[in-house]
């Protein structure tokens, strides 16, 4: 079972990455990669840069990558509670190859933040959007105010009550 995982963010130190990276690990029997958006940047879209540079390359690799799935998981960084631009940005020139960006494949949806909202708006946003794109998303989980709740030198979730409900979400997820 392959998974493709990746934060919704191009920071260098990005918390949704972390938080994708250990959620991935905690499928058994997995073959996981872990993808970085700063690997698919591309120009602002716009429709006059896709009439200059067409269909970029870029849009279609991060196609054929989510091709290669079984599962994915996808962590997204809140920005004014919405999507960053940096997943805003692939997205929209994926969906001009594709429209089906998603490709349908199971999707565990994550969100992340030092706040206490933990990314809930745009996981919202992302259930109005996605499903629209081939995001067929099975389950969420947000993690609020990250640093209190994740433990950045061994990488896992330090709460044990959040910890257990990632588990739990994940063991169902294999199951159905
Ligand atoms: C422009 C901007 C807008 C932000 N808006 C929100 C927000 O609406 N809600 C929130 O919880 N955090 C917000 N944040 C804080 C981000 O959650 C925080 O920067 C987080 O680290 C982003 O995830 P990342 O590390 O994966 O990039 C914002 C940060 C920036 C730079």
């Amino acid at each position: 079972m392959k998974i493709i995982a990746f934060g919704g963010s191009s920071s260098k130190q990005s918390i949704n990455k972390k938080l994708a990276t250990y959620a991935a690990g905690l499928f058994e029997n997995a073959d996981v990669e872990i993808l970085d958006l700063n690997d698919f940047e591309l120009p602002l879209f716009s429709v006059d840069k896709e009439a200059e540079i067409g269909k970029p390359e870029l849009a279609t690799k991060f196609l054929e990558k989510l091709d290669q799935a079984d599962i994915l998981v996808i962590s997204l960084a809140e920005h004014n509670a919405g999507f960053s631009v940096a997943f805003k940005n692939i997205y929209d020139w994926a969906s001009r190859t594709d429209k089906l960006v998603f490709r349908e494949k199971p999707m565990l949806l994550l969100a992340t933040s030092p706040g206490r909202g933990g990314g809930k708006n745009v996981i919202e946003a992302a259930k109005i959007s996605l499903p629209k794109y081939g995001g067929n998303i099975k389950d969420t989980f947000s993690l609020p105010s990250f640093n209190e709740n994740f433990d950045s030198e061994k990488n896992v979730i330090s709460n044990p009550e959040f910890d257990n409900r990632l588990k739990q979400i994940i063991r169902n997820f294999a199951t159905n």
